[in-house]
C-alpha cells in the first residue's frame, strides 16, 4: 500500500507521517518512510541543488530536477518496497508537483501529467492525507520552528520557501483543485487541530477504507 501525505510547508506532516510509522510498526506493519525529494543517494543530491537558496533555477529545470529525483526513488526503493508487500509512507509524492510546479510556477498542466507518468512508472497513491492549512498559518509555524522574523528572502530559507506568500496561495488553491479531481483518493484534514486529533483522525480513516 502506498500512502502519502501532502500540504505546503509548515502543515506539520513529518510530525504525522512519524505517528503513523509507529503506529503501524508497533501492529506489526513491514512499513517503508520516505520523503521527497530525496530517499537514494542521487536523489539527496538533487534534494540539495533544489532547497539550498544560494542557487537561482528556472521553473523548467526545478520540474526536472524534481521528477530526476522521483524517477530515482520510484524506480529504486518504492517499487521493489511495494513488490515485497511494505507499506510505503511518502511525504509528497506527484501531488506537489501539480500543485508546486503547476499551480505554484505556472507550468502547463497537461504537459506536468506526462512528465509525472514517465518519472513514477505510473504509480499512484491509495491514499492520500491533505493537511490544510492557510498559507499564512502555515509560514508563522515555520518561522517560529526556526525563530526569525517574518521575512521571505531570509537566508535562514530554503529556495522553495523563499518563494512568497502569493506563490503559497496559488500552491493552496492548486491543492484544492486537486483533491476536488480526486476525491476517492484524498482526505482532507485541519492542520490546526492538535496532532493527536488528526493522528486519530489518519487511522480511522484508513481502518474505514483499508479494513483488515
Ligand atoms: P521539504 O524541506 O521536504 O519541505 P516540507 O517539509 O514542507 O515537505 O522541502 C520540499 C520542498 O520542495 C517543499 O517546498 C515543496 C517542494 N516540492 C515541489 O515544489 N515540487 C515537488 O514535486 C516536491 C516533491 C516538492
Amino acid at each position: 500500500m502506498l500512502i502519502t501525505f501532502e500540504g505546503i510547508d509548515g502543515a506539520g506532516k513529518s510530525t504525522q507521517i512519524s505517528k503513523l510509522a509507529n503506529s503501524m510498526t508497533g501492529q506489526g506493519v513491514e512499513v517503508v518512510t520516505l520523503r521527497e525529494p530525496g530517499g537514494t543517494v542521487v536523489a539527496e543530491k538533487i534534494r540539495l541543488i533544489l532547497l539550498e537558496n544560494q542557487h537561482k533555477i528556472s521553473s523548467v529545470g526545478e520540474l526536472l530536477l524534481f521528477s530526476a529525483s522521483r524517477a530515482e526513488l520510484v524506480q529504486d526503493i518504492i517499487v521493489p518496497a511495494l513488490a515485497e508487500g511494505k507499506t510505503v509512507i511518502l511525504d509528497r509524492f506527484f501531488d506537489s508537483t501539480t500543485a508546486y510546479q503547476g499551480y505554484g510556477r505556472g507550468i502547463d498542466l497537461e504537459l506536468l501529467q506526462s512528465i509525472i507518468a514517465l518519472s513514477t512508472c505510473n504509480i499512484a497513491p491509495d491514499i492520500t492525507f491533505y493537511l490544510d492549512i492557510e498559507p499564512e498559518d502555515a509560514l508563522k509555524r515555520k518561522y517560529s520552528e526556526k525563530s526569525i522574523p517574518l521575512e521571505f528572502d531570509s537566508d535562514e530559507l530554503d529556495r522553495m520557501e523563499q518563494s512568497g506568500i502569493e506563490f503559497y496561495r496559488r500552491v493552496q488553491q492548486g491543492y484544492r483543485e486537486i483533491m476536488q479531481l480526486n476525491t476517492k483518493r484524498f482526505v482532507s484534514i485541519n492542520a490546526l487541530e492538535p496532532a493527536n486529533v488528526i493522528h486519530h483522525h489518519i487511522t480511522r480513516h484508513l481502518k474505514d477504507r483499508f479494513p483488515v
